[in-house]
């Protein structure tokens, strides 16, 4: 008598138990995070974007335990990655269209029969796609950091990582945390990965953000919940999602050389008065590769152009990619100084986000410049007390 109780105690165990592991997904989903109480996203000083996570560390675009959560930890506002799809439509996080580069996959024999050639942006490119290998295939792989003068330790440990668990990794944090997701290659993945329904990439992409909240303009309520940034390299992708979401976008824009891959317009044309006019009702701001803007000349940074000035004219934010630590990506003016660099796009370029590969580095800069309001706040509360106590000493 005394011990019923416990049964119908010991049956809601058993259920949950159950369904903890039947009805688990092949990867952990978003806990119900509060996101009432989260310390919310700085929006006083130009965005940390944290490019594909900390992969100055740890190699790019892995698991939640090490390299985006490392991002965070080191103060990332915005987690960035690559979004690709495997042959069975998942959507994964990865940045090269082939495995070999910063993959194991040549150590897998039973792939050894997969490398195609395939035509991407206009160049023959021999190798193992990612578009041919399911989700279950893409996770048997173990990733490898892609510059030999990076910390080699993960190699082989972490794996390839879907969308939605990076999504998880954000949601999760216990501050608020921004996604910087990419709609990769859209024209090659549009060629070779095939949804029900007539759906495309651009969809899945969407419905993914739509799944899991994201949705809101620009500093909308909902948006400052749960920030993010859609970029792309395809203006008709961003233009064809601009139907789907009102979330923010961004027009990314790569060397002055490549043509775009959807739309093969030049470098000239989508930085030209018109072309942002034109674009500005679809995107709130441009990513453009950061030697556009200040171009070297023999390792030395020569005038910048005015694409800065041009952008903001128009109303758009400016991003640029990718600040590196290392020697060998710093020009010579930073005498291998990163927060020099930082000081240089900061305050004398004027940017708006600053895309990283070490953003542990940006981090300790802006806070060593300026402060984050959290701090000011507090400090401001301090100066508060103190000058009531001196003037209730003073007896005024
Ligand atoms: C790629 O290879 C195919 C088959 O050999 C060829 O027809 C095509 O012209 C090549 N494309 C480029 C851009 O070289
Ligand atoms: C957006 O939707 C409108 C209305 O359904 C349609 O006419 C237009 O073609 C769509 N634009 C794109 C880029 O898909
Ligand atoms: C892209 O544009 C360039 C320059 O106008 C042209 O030479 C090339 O043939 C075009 N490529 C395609 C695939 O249309």
């Amino acid at each position: 008598m005394s011990s019923l109780w416990v049964v119908p105690f010991l049956l809601l165990l058993i259920v949950s138990l159950l369904e903890g592991t039947l009805g688990r997904p092949f990867y952990p989903l978003p806990s119900k995070a509060d996101h009432k109480n989260k310390e919310p996203l700085q929006a006083f000083r130009p965005y940390n974007i944290a490019h594909r996570g900390s992969n100055g560390e740890i190699p790019e675009e892995t698991t939640a335990a090490y390299l985006v959560s490392r991002a965070i930890e080191e103060g990332a506002d915005f987690i960035e990655t690559d979004i690709l799809a495997s042959k069975d439509g998942e959507l994964i996080c990865f940045h090269d269209v082939t495995l070999d580069d910063t993959t194991d996959i040549a150590d897998h024999k039973e792939f050894a029969n997969r490398k195609r050639t395939y035509e991407v942006q206009g160049v023959n490119v021999t190798g193992s796609f990612v578009v041919d290998f399911t989700l279950k295939e893409l996770k048997s792989l173990r990733v490898k950091q892609r510059y030999t003068f990076r910390d080699q330790q993960y190699n082989g440990k972490l794996s390839i990582i879907t969308f939605e668990e990076f999504i998880a990794i954000a949601l999760d944090a216990n501050r608020i945390v921004g996604i910087y997701p990419e709609i990769k290659n859209p024209v090659l993945i549009n060629q070779h990965v095939k949804w029900t329904n007539g759906k495309k990439f651009e969809d899945k992409f969407v419905e993914t953000l739509l799944k899991y909240g994201y949705k809101g303009e620009y500093k909308s309520k909902d948006w400052l919940k749960q920030p993010v940034f859609i970029q792309s390299f395809a203006p008709t992708s961003l233009v064809y999602v601009s139907n789907l979401t009102d979330s923010p976008k961004i027009l990314l824009i790569d060397d002055v050389t490549m043509p775009t891959q959807d739309t093969n317009q030049s470098y000239w044309e989508i930085t030209s008065d018109s072309y942002l006019e034109y674009i500005r009702d679809y995107v709130v701001g441009i990513g453009p590769w950061k030697d556009t803007i200040v171009p070297p000349e023999n390792n030395y940074l020569a005038p910048p152009s005015d694409l800065v000035a041009k952008a903001h004219a128009h109303d758009l934010q400016v991003h640029p990619y990718t600040y590196r630590n290392e020697n060998q990506f710093l020009h010579l003016n930073f005498h291998q100084d990163p927060y020099a660099e930082y000081d240089y796009w900061i305050n004398k370029v004027g940017v708006d986000g600053l895309f990283t590969d070490f953003t542990g580095s940006l981090h300790q800069y802006q806070e060593w410049t300026t402060k984050s309001s959290q701090e000011d706040k507090r400090a401001s509360n301090l100066l508060h007390k103190i000058s009531f106590m001196i003037s209730s000493y003073n007896g005024v």
